[in-house]
């Protein structure tokens, strides 16, 4: 899922910049609209091992570099059931949750706002999505938790929740928005631009 600013700017990396400052993991390019690996559901995770967990920190440094709230697997090329969120782009370590197997056990309430998707940059459409859900899911080490999220969180945990049955946000606008959104990024393919 995007970040919902769009005016945020990178400050400057000199030679001075400390290497602790750079964030750690391997950053990913993300997947654009057209991939079939973005409609497709991803299979279910069984192994945790270290190799799951350093993808996990890739996740989260390839979503901060693309200021994104949200990040599924799919969206780097991987079909599996992994997704990255934090609500707080990156200002509050605690805020980062790691959901592997998510699956939304209750959802309630209503909220329509508007939403993008890292792999739809440029794009923003209106989706009702449910004011609190609870999610249940595993973390990188295979231990089964659930969390509730509200407005934003909860709109992230069913934006990426989503992402790993391939569905994207685009599916949820209303067809003459989806079908104006689709047509444009056919016109910028054609272009070069996508
Ligand atoms: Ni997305």
């Amino acid at each position: 899922m995007a970040d919902k600013s769009t005016s945020s700017k990178g400050s400057t990396v000199t030679a001075e910049t400390p290497v602790a400052a750079t964030p750690k993991g391997k950053i990913y390019p993300i997947v654009k609209y057209g991939d079939p690996v973005l409609e497709k559901p991803a299979a279910t995770i069984a192994k945790f091992d270290a190799e799951l967990e350093h993808l996990v920190e890739d996740m989260f440094a390839s979503m901060y570099a693309a200021n994104g709230v949200g990040l599924a697997a799919p969206q780097i090329g991987k079909s599996i059931r992994l997704a990255v969120v934090d609500v707080t782009v990156g200002k509050n370590p605690e805020a980062k949750i790691v959901l592997v197997n998510p699956e939304i056990i209750h959802a309630e309430g209503e909220v329509r706002e508007e939403e993008g998707c890292l792999s739809v940059p440029g794009f923003r459409g209106y989706v009702v999505r449910p004011q609190f859900v609870t999610v249940r899911a595993q973390n990188a080490k295979g231990e089964t938790f659930e969390i509730r999220g509200e407005n934003l969180l909860a709109r992230a945990f069913c934006h990426e929740i989503d992402h790993l049955h391939g569905i994207l946000f685009l599916t949820h606008l209303s067809m003459l928005k989806r079908d104006l959104i689709k047509r444009k990024i056919k016109k910028l393919r054609k272009e070069g631009e996508w």
